[in-house]
C-alpha cells in the first residue's frame, strides 16, 4: 500500500511503478534525507508538533534505517516509489503511529529539494579537492619544466617557441577558473529549501532557519512556489562541469597527439595505455581517448537537463525527478575522470631532446629573427617579407637558421651583426618575451609563485 493511496480505490499497476519509481537511482541519497528528516523532527519538537518522547523515537528509529541500509539490510522496493517514501514507510513499521507525524508541514516536493541541495554542496566540495589535486600536480610539473622547450601551435601549425613550464601553467589557468566556478554556485546551492511545503508554505509556524541553521545553510530561500521549483543550481553544476570537461578534453586530445610516433613529445606510462590485440608495437593512449569521448555524456547531461526544465509551469512536476540521472551521472564521469587523468600525466614522461628539435626544425624563431630587424630600425612588414623569404629558401636547401652563418645572413639585410648567432639561441627566443604573462623563465616562476599562492590560500 503507497503512503499516498487514501484516494485510490486500487494499486497501481506493476509497470506503472516500474514506470514512475526513482528507488533503483535516488537511494544513494538516503543520508541526505534522514538528516533531513533528523533536523525536520527537531524543528517540529521545537514548535511543539511532536513532544520530546516522539521527537526521540523517530530520530532512533531513522539512526537504525540508516545502519540497515549502509549495512545491506535495508530492502529497496520498486513499489515504494522513492527513497522519502522507503524511509517513512520502514520508520512507520518500526516505531507505528508515532512515525506518521513526520510528515507533518512537510511535503516531498521540498524534501527533495533540500536531498538534492545537500548533495550537490557535497559533490562540489569533492569535485573541488579533485581539482585541486591537479592543480598542485600542474604546478609541480611547470617547476620541473621552466626551461624545457617546446613548439607553441596556432592552428596545429608550429608558431613560437614556449616552454613546457607555461604550457602547464596554462592548464592550471583554466582549472583554476573551473574551481572558483564551483566556488561560484556553491554561493547558490547554500540556501535552505525544507519547510515550505508543497508550493504554497505551510499551515504550521516551521522555524525554518533553525533547519537551515542546524545543517549549516548560510541562508534560506525567499518564496516556497521558486523553492520546489528551482533547479538552477543543478543546470549550473552541469554547466560548470561540461566546461572543465572541456579542457580535460582539450588536454586529452594534446596528450593523443604529443605521444604519438610522429610527435613522440611524451612518453605515456604503461600503467595508463593499452596494447592492440593485432598489432604488437601499438601503445595506446585509452585514458586519454576515454576522458576526450566522455566530454559527449557530460555535456549532452547538461543539454539533456536544460531541455527536461524548458517549458515546465510552476511548480513541482514530475519531470524533475530525472535530474537526479543527469546530476549524479555527470559527477561520477568527473570525478572519476579527474583522478586517472591525475595520474596520467603525473606518470608521463617528457621527451626533452624531441621536444627542443621540433622547435629548432620548425622555423618557430622566424617572428623573432623580424623583431631583431626591426630593433635595428626596419619596417616590420619589410621585416616579415624579408624572413619569409629566408624560411622559403632554407626549405628548399633542408637547412634551419642554425646552419646559416653571418654572411648568409647579411645577404637578407645589413642590420645582421654577430649578435644573430647568440640571439638565435632558444632560450633567448623566450626569455625575449617581456610582456605580463609570457613564456620566458622568469614571467613563469612568478606565475607558479601565484599558482602557489591560490592552492594555498584555497
Ligand atoms: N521522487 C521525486 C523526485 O525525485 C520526489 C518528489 C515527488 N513529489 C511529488 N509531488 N510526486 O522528484
Amino acid at each position: 500500500m503507497k503512503l499516498w493511496s487514501g484516494r485510490f480505490n486500487k494499486s497501481t499497476s506493476s509497470l506503472m511503478d516500474q514506470f514512475n519509481n526513482s528507488i533503483t537511482f535516488d537511494y544513494i541519497l538516503y543520508k541526505y534525507d534522514i538528516l533531513g528528516s533528523i533536523v525536520h523532527v527537531k524543528m517540529l519538537y521545537e514548535i511543539g508538533l511532536v513532544n520530546n518522547g516522539e521527537k526521540n523515537k523517530i530520530i532512533d528509529a531513522l539512526g537504525i534505517i540508516k545502519n540497515e541500509i549502509e549495512n545491506d539490510e535495508f530492502e529497496f522496493k520498486i513499489e515504494d516509489e522513492d527513497i522519502h517514501m522507503a524511509i517513512e514507510k520502514e520508520l512507520i513499521k518500526k516505531i507505528g503511529n508515532v512515525g506518521k507525524k513526520l510528515h507533518t508541514a512537510r511535503s516531498r516536493n521540498d524534501q527533495i529539494a533540500l536531498d538534492m541541495k545537500l548533495y550537490t554542496k557535497d559533490k562540489i566540495i569533492e569535485i573541488q579537492n579533485v581539482i585541486k589535486v591537479l592543480l598542485k600536480t600542474l604546478i609541480e610539473l611547470s617547476e620541473e619544466n621552466i626551461s624545457t622547450f617546446m613548439p607553441g601551435y596556432t592552428h596545429l601549425q608550429g608558431a613560437q617557441i614556449i616552454t613546457l613550464g607555461f604550457y602547464f601553467q596554462c592548464y592550471f589557468q583554466k582549472f583554476k577558473r573551473d574551481y572558483e566556478r564551483f566556488d561560484d554556485i556553491l554561493d547558490r546551492v547554500d540556501v535552505m529549501p525544507l519547510g515550505v511545503g508543497a508550493l504554497a508554505g505551510v499551515n504550521y509556524e516551521t522555524d525554518r532557519f533553525f533547519i537551515a541553521n542546524k545543517l549549516g545553510f548560510k541562508n534560506i530561500t525567499e518564496n516556497a512556489l521558486d523553492t520546489v521549483s528551482d533547479r538552477d543550481y543543478i543546470l549550473e553544476y552541469l554547466n560548470a562541469a561540461s566546461i572543465m570537461f572541456i579542457h580535460l578534453s582539450r588536454f586529452c586530445e594534446e596528450i593523443i597527439i604529443y605521444s604519438s610516433q610522429e610527435y613522440n613529445f611524451f612518453k605515456l606510462d604503461d600503467a595508463y595505455s593499452t596494447g592492440s590485440s593485432i598489432m604488437p608495437q601499438k601503445k595506446n593512449p585509452d585514458v586519454a581517448e576515454l576522458i576526450r569521448g566522455k566530454s559527449g555524456e557530460v555535456i549532452s547531461n547538461l543539454f539533456g537537463f536544460f531541455t527536461t526544465m524548458k517549458g515546465l509551469p510552476l511548480a513541482y512536476n514530475k519531470d524533475m525527478q530525472e535530474d537526479k540521472k543527469y546530476l549524479f551521472g555527470t559527477t561520477k564521469v568527473v570525478l572519476d575522470s579527474l583522478e586517472i587523468f591525475n595520474n596520467l600525466i603525473k606518470s608521463t614522461k617528457i621527451n626533452k631532446e624531441v621536444m627542443k628539435n621540433a622547435c629548432l626544425n620548425g622555423y618557430l624563431q622566424a617572428t623573432d629573427i623580424a623583431d631583431y630587424l626591426v630593433k635595428g630600425g626596419m619596417e616590420f612588414r619589410e621585416a616579415h617579407k624579408i624572413i619569409g623569404n629566408m624560411v622559403s629558401n632554407l626549405e628548399k636547401e633542408n637547412k634551419i637558421f642554425q646552419d646559416m652563418t653571418i654572411e648568409e645572413f647579411k645577404k637578407y639585410s645589413e642590420i645582421f651583426e654577430e649578435d644573430i648567432i647568440e640571439y638565435l639561441k632558444l632560450e633567448n627566443s623566450v626569455n625575449m618575451k617581456k610582456s605580463y604573462g609570457s613564456t620566458s623563465f622568469d614571467s613563469v616562476i612568478k606565475m607558479i609563485e601565484n599558482s602557489k599562492k591560490f592552492t594555498n590560500e584555497n
